[in-house]
């Protein structure tokens, strides 16, 4: 990922359901916690219960983080709470005192905001927080967003992961475009193949195997 995700940086990951947009956040919050870092994930997705046990079987144990107050899970049922999604949820990110805060996924708040101004208005005030320094890393599967407003969106974040399943014979892979990291130690664009396996989690498939 060009050196990875730079801090203070907004982090746009899309894809489809199913394309790993969860389990790359939590590879991604399992990293920030392992470097010490204070991580809040706001989730459309889980219960902290279902999460935790979720991240434990794909050998990302968090429960000590979460004991110990490092990690701080948030469920909310974005697509249930109309017009009101998108300020309640950045009031409560501009209340956290966090190094990285993860939002998976942001499509049900989006697909209730009343036109595209609106979702406009909600990624300026990621930049904002971004701009304090806290790393932010937003989900969001594209499906019925304009393509205007999609390209919109890309153009306000610091890096793009793009995330699709394509099939490669009898089976289905997954793969991760690197679309844009600002600031790169090396170029984007990279593509990489990966699968998701119980026990393991993330595992890198080479992409001339990938694409076979
Ligand atoms: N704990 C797990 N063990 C095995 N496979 C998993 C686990 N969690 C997710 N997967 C698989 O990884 C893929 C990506 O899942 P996920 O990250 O939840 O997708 P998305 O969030 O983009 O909808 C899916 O094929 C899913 O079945
Ligand atoms: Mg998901």
């Amino acid at each position: 990922m060009g050196g990875g995700l730079p801090s203070g940086s907004l982090t746009l990951i899309e894809g489809g359901s199913g394309s790993g947009k969860s389990v790359l956040s939590q590879q991604l919050i399992w990293g920030a916690l392992s470097d010490g870092y204070r991580v809040h994930l706001f989730t459309s997705e889980s219960t902290v219960r279902s999460l935790i046990r979720q991240m434990e079987t794909i050998d990302l144990d968090i429960l000590d983080y979460v004991l110990l107050g490092k990690c701080r899970i948030f469920p909310v049922a974005l697509s249930k709470s109309g017009i009101s999604a998108l300020p309640t949820l950045l009031d409560a990110c501009n209340n956290l005192d966090s190094d990285l805060i993860v939002i998976d996924s942001i499509t049900g708040a989006l697909t209730h905001a009343a036109d595209s101004s609106v979702t406009m208005q909600f990624f300026q005030a990621c930049q904002r927080i971004t701009g304090r320094g806290t790393t932010l890393i937003v989900t969001l599967h594209d499906e019925g967003m304009p393509n205007e407003v999609m390209n919109s969106i890309r153009s306000m974040c610091d890096a793009n992961l793009k995330l699709r399943t394509e099939k490669d014979g009898q089976r289905i892979i997954k793969l991760l475009e690197v679309a844009k990291i600002r600031g790169a130690s090396s170029g984007t664009g990279s593509i990489v193949g990966f699968d998701v396996e119980p026990g393991w989690g993330m595992r890198v498939i080479p992409i001339s195997k990938a694409r076979g």
